[in-house]
């Protein structure tokens, strides 16, 4: 089955799909996007990201491509054009294409991209054994709340943490806490068995996948507390995990090298993946 891109109004052949090279999402980054999950053919948590795409177009004065109830059909057709079953679809809206002037162009029509591609369920293998992360300073700007496709420092820091065998790199703003992952959010348990999180300020992109757990955390009745934690904080935790479209939960068991609690998975973690993997695949 050839890939199908939705492009500005037309469904068009992967490959031959493009944008205007004036498009300020090119030369300024003028744009946002969102990642939604496709589990079983359906979309995991659909109503969230187009709120939180809502709110990323109003920030930046973005005026939306389409209604609503049509970009949900151009997603749904875009993943059965592609035949996807478990993927991910990827949607990016940039202000347009104009000639080249920093100030917003008087008349620009709004570019609209949706992709979606298949992918292998994330490794259970890292959901078993856990992941590294390393820590990095924050050096993103101080609207992170918006999923603005200006992703360089995130670029930066996954590399970083490739490169040091480590799966993800947590940003450390300048009072010693973590912010978040370059593209997932953080979280630690408590020796007294406390779940913590930062709570969704400007420094961090507020995940649908944070939300969900959020979610689970309150009904199940764990004890929650959304604030910031710092560095020597997780590494004396009991248990650490991010979360993400992409990667579900992720049980944490070292950072910079130090294990975290026993350097195995915790039961806590383990409990709200299974739980919110179970979730999503019944979306
Ligand atoms: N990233 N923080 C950042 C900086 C992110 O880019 C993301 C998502 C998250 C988690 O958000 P959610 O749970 O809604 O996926 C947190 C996507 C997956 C990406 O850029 O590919």
């Amino acid at each position: 089955m050839s890939r199908i891109a939705y492009v500005a109004g037309q469904y068009l052949m992967h490959r031959q799909a493009a944008v205007h090279i004036e498009d300020r999402g090119f030369q300024f980054a003028d744009g946002v996007y969102e990642v939604i999950a496709v589990r079983g053919g359906r979309l995991v948590d659909e109503e969230r990201h187009l709120v939180r795409l809502r709110r990323s177009l109003g920030e930046l004065r973005i005026d939306p491509p389409m209604a609503e109830p049509a970009l949900k059909v151009v997603i749904g057709e875009v993943v059965r054009r592609n035949g996807v079953d478990t993927g991910i679809v990827y949607l990016q809206i940039t202000r347009g294409a104009a000639p080249r002037e920093h100030a917003f162009p008087k008349a620009a029509t709004p570019t609209l991209v949706v992709t979606a591609r298949r992918t292998k369920p994330p490794d259970p293998r890292l959901g078993e054994d856990g992941i590294a992360v390393i820590t990095i300073p924050d050096i993103r700007w101080q609207r992170c709340d918006i999923k603005s496709v200006a992703l360089i420092p995130n670029v930066l820091g996954k590399q970083q943490a490739r490169e040091a065998g480590a799966f993800e790199a947590w940003q450390v703003d300048r009072d010693g806490e973590v912010t978040e992952g370059t593209s997932t959010n953080a979280w630690i348990v408590t020796a007294d068995g406390t779940v913590v999180t930062r709570a969704a300020d400007t420094a961090i992109l507020n995940g649908v996948t944070r939300l969900a757990i959020l979610d689970i955390i309150r009904r199940e009745g764990y004890r929650l507390v959304e604030r910031p934690f710092t560095v020597a904080e997780a590494k004396a935790a009991r248990e650490a995990f991010l979360t993400s479209t992409t990667a579900d939960l992720l049980p944490v068991v070292r950072i910079d090298g130090a294990p975290v609690g026993e350097g195995r998975p915790g039961p806590l973690g383990q409990k709200l993946r299974a739980t919110y993997v179970a979730l999503a695949a019944a979306a």
